[in-house]
């Protein structure tokens, strides 16, 4: 190679082998410049109060949560608005910028290339990852499917046959055997069996007295928890470095998504074997209108990661709000009983659940203040300026907090910390929020499309089990959650429970 290059040098003119130099010489300075300037704008440096905490790790210092610490920086924030420099990324809790970036200036707040590299190897082109037109697709086929009555009622039916076959016998296991079990690992196991049947039509069978191991599940877990861990990290460098070598905890994260797609493709093999036309699973609902198999994959790869450790998270946090709180679970026991007339009826119909106004506001109230997702970000296509003043700079991203948001006096009132379902509840009926006072399920044009299922499904859970059993919680721990996208207990929350 050293000779090839000596040998053209000597054989151009000099003018030629000058202009060449010249050129090579201004196309690095030029590389190294833009490298530069790229580097200032991310500010790995920061030498800001809160810059340093963040980096050193300080802040554990005094809370046990990052949410704990961005809540209590929000609160100092006369906007309710913060700016991390080291992370390029400005947080809000101020219900007018969560507006502005959900649905007023919606299109210049996707979820944009930095969040599709994060989790693109996990969930390809699905319906969390893309935007444009793959989205507009996506969620329109996905909200006729959602809004349709026989998806409904087969939802229900799931979550019915789970809680009955599955949830109640273990409860009554662990009831006599008087051990300690750990909600938050049950709550799981439930909401996977179950998003698993309605995306899939495919039964893990996770929830068994005998706690099974189910590689998928775990595959899962693997998968996610690296992927969200990407995303806390200052710069992608390191991450896709790592993944380019394919070592540490990007080969795990490799191996984890072979596992998840492998198992998938499977399932869609045999579905085209033994025919998808009459089912009403997710899957095959998609197979009548999609043919690209690495696309429906993804776009049912995305319903599990939305359906499963949201639901858990809802479900593992009201039951240690109701075990701290018991006269708010005399209450719903009262609703139920009244609404669920005949005594002999173990569970709720649609339309009973509908009546239960307090038990939807308890349901509302824990997530207030434990939302299962605690933050979410978008990224700035374009220089803007939030209601609040706060400049954002193109490419920069952007996050709303529902966690700090439950927490603020000027949102919520000076008992914004107590949980309080009555705030919800006006002559015994449920009144509802601004969706951007009350970010939990987002709002604007990307609002949850599983909302209702959601809300369905801890509610049919709460009223089988609040009937039953009491569930209390083995020890006062405080809720120390662990980085991820959806909210989950780093030990998760060992309970005892009792039959009624
Ligand atoms: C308590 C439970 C749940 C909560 C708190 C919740 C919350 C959220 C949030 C905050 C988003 C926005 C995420 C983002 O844009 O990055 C979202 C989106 C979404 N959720 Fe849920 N979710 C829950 C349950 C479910 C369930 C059970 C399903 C499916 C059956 C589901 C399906 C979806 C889908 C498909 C999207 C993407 C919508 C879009 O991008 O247009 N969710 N959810």
């Amino acid at each position: 190679m050293t000779f090839e290059i000596s040998e053209w040098l000597q054989n151009s003119t000099p003018i030629i082998t000058i202009f060449n130099i010249m050129f090579f010489t201004f196309t690095l300075l030029f590389s190294i410049f833009s490298f530069l300037i790229f580097i200032s704008r991310l500010k790995p440096w920061c030498n800001c109060n809160i810059c340093s905490s963040y980096l050193t790790m300080n802040w554990t210092n005094e809370f046990i949560n990052l949410s704990d610490w961005y809540t209590h920086l929000l609160k100092k924030s006369p906007t309710g608005t913060i700016h991390i420099h080291v992370l390029n990324n400005t947080i809000t809790c101020n219900q007018q910028n969560i507006e502005h970036i959900l649905k007023t200036r919606f299109e210049n707040y996707p979820k944009g290339k930095p969040f599709s590299a994060i989790l693109g190897d996990l969930l390809g082109n699905g319906i969390f990852n893309v935007d444009g037109v793959s989205w507009n697709f996506q969620r329109k086929m996905a909200s006729l499917e959602l809004k349709s009555v026989t998806v409904r009622s087969y939802a229900l039916e799931i979550i019915i046959e789970e809680i009955r076959t599955r949830l109640v016998p273990f409860m009554n296991s662990f009831a006599h055997a008087e051990k300690v079990f750990d909600l938050q690992d049950i709550m799981r196991r439930f909401s996977f069996d179950n998003i698993c049947k309605f995306s899939f039509g495919w039964d893990p069978r996770c929830l068994q007295v005998s706690l099974p191991v189910s590689d998928l599940a775990n595959a899962f877990d693997v998968a996610s928890k690296i992927s969200a861990r990407r995303a806390l990290s200052t710069s992608p460098v390191i991450w896709k470095i790592k993944r380019l070598f394919n070592i540490g905890s990007e080969k795990n994260l490799k191996e984890a998504i072979n596992v998840v797609n492998k198992f998938t493709d499977e399932i869609i093999n045999k579905r085209k074997e033994i025919g998808f036309s009459a089912r009403n699973d997710l899957l095959s609902r998609f197979m009548c209108s999609v043919n690209d198999e690495k696309y429906i994959r993804d776009i049912v790869i995305s319903f599990l990661l939305a359906g499963r450790d949201t639901v858990a998270a809802g479900l593992t946090c009201l039951f240690w709000l109701l075990s701290k709180n018991q006269e708010v679970e005399k209450k719903i026991q009262e609703e139920a009983t009244r609404v669920i007339k005949n005594p002999d009826q173990e569970y709720p119909s649609f339309e009973e659940i509908r009546e239960m106004h307090y038990l939807n506001a308890v349901v509302y109230e824990t997530m207030r203040l434990y939302p299962p997702v605690q933050f979410d970000s978008k990224f700035a296509k374009k220089d803007d300026v939030l209601p609040d003043g706060s400049y954002v700079r193109k490419g920069s991203r952007v996050t709303y907090h529902p966690y700090a948001m439950g927490r603020m006096e000027r949102v919520w009132g000076s008992d914004c910390g107590e949980f309080k379902p009555e705030r919800w509840m006006k002559d015994g009926v449920f009144v509802s929020e601004s969706v951007f006072k009350y970010p939990v399920f987002q709002g604007g044009f990307r609002v949850c499309l599983g909302k209702e299922l959601a809300l369905m499904e801890i509610k049919c859970v709460v009223v089988a089990l609040v009937r039953k059993f009491e569930i209390r919680v083995d020890g006062n721990q405080e809720l120390r959650f662990s980085p991820g996208l959806t909210a989950s207990l780093k030990d998760g929350l060992p309970v005892r429970v009792f039959e009624k």
